[in-house]
């Protein structure tokens, strides 16, 4: 299992570290355009192998393409982060240019492959590979439900006074402050709604809180959040290297699903050998299916950008 990340920067290192460390891949060939870079990270790395009990071989690559052919999977982290205070979709202008031209080298070398796509505004650019590879749709799959997920389970264990280990949520919709759609009523804590042990007061507040899970720790780290990111790159990686069929809320192209066309959105999907192997659609109530198309609205509007 050969994987390349592509970018080598807080957000890329921390992917092949985390897929490194859970010894799961043979390979991770790390890519960025800065010189060096990415071999002095893939060394670095590397040096930890024996520490952390890894055989996975990380190589780095100033911008050559060749050496990330034949790839099973490549992730793409390239572009710019937000800065406190951004939004994730100011950085359209930017890294449109760089996700168009990545994707498309990645292609040329690895025909068959699988593409997790992370750069910002990350349900827009899973749609602009969209346009700029022929990959199926189940061999495009956007970061950031698994993430937001990640984050409502922080919040709701600190809620609740519990381990992580206790808890389970899902964050659908679009990966924004205003667009993410935290499951309340379908979370719950050893299979009981959590709703039964917080006020719906205290619900909502984890709800805020995880919908701007990425710009408080921007504000806080002055860049965008790493670990996290990495982390959940890396689960994505691992369900489809070991064939899971594992369910994450991911960004895929919606045909008619959760009554969307055209649109690449967070929704609950089965990640295995070939990708997204199914779209779970799940019955939302009125108010959560209010807030998913509205948070389809706001990714329309994103993707609109990308005319310009
Ligand atoms: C985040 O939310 C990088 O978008 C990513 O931290």
């Amino acid at each position: 299992m050969k994987v390349t990340v592509v970018g080598a920067g807080a957000v890329g290192a921390s992917c092949a570290e985390y897929i490194a460390i859970k010894n799961f891949a043979s390979e991770v060939v790390l890519l960025d355009i800065k010189e060096g870079f990415a071999e002095g990270k893939a060394m670095d790395l590397m040096q930890t192998a024996s520490l952390n009990g890894f055989d996975t071989k990380i190589t780095g690559t100033t911008n050559d393409y060749s050496k990330t052919a034949n790839s099973d999977i490549c992730v793409i982290t390239s572009g710019i982060p937000r800065k406190p205070g951004m939004t994730r979709e100011e950085l359209i202008g930017i890294n449109a240019g760089i996700v168009k031209t990545v994707s498309s080298s990645l292609i040329e070398h690895s025909p068959d492959t699988i593409m997790i796509v992370v750069s910002n505004p990350m349900d827009t650019m899973t749609y602009l590979v969209h346009q700029t590879t022929d990959l199926p749709k189940n061999r495009i799959i956007g970061m950031g439900g698994a993430l937001d997920s990640a984050r409502f389970k922080y919040r709701l264990a600190e809620a609740l006074d519990a381990p992580i280990s206790d808890v389970d949520g899902m964050v659908l919709g679009g990966h924004s402050d205003t667009g993410m759609v935290p499951l309340t009523r379908l979370a719950t804590r050893n299979s009981v709604p959590v709703s039964e042990f917080i006020s719906e007061e205290r619900l909502q507040q984890v709800m805020e809180d995880t919908k701007v899970g990425g710009a408080t720790l921007t504000k806080l780290l002055g860049t965008s959040a790493w670990y996290a990111p990495g982390a959940a790159v890396s689960s994505l990686v691992q369900a489809i290297a070991c064939d899971q069929k594992k369910m994450f809320p991911c960004s895929t192209l919606l045909e008619g699903e959760y009554g969307l066309n055209d649109i690449c959105i967070g929704v609950p999907v089965l990640l295995g050998r070939n990708g997204i192997e199914k779209i779970v659609e799940i019955e939302l109530s009125n108010s959560e299916n209010e807030h998913m198309q509205k948070s389809a609205e706001g990714v329309r509007a994103t993707n609109g950008l990308l005319q310009q």
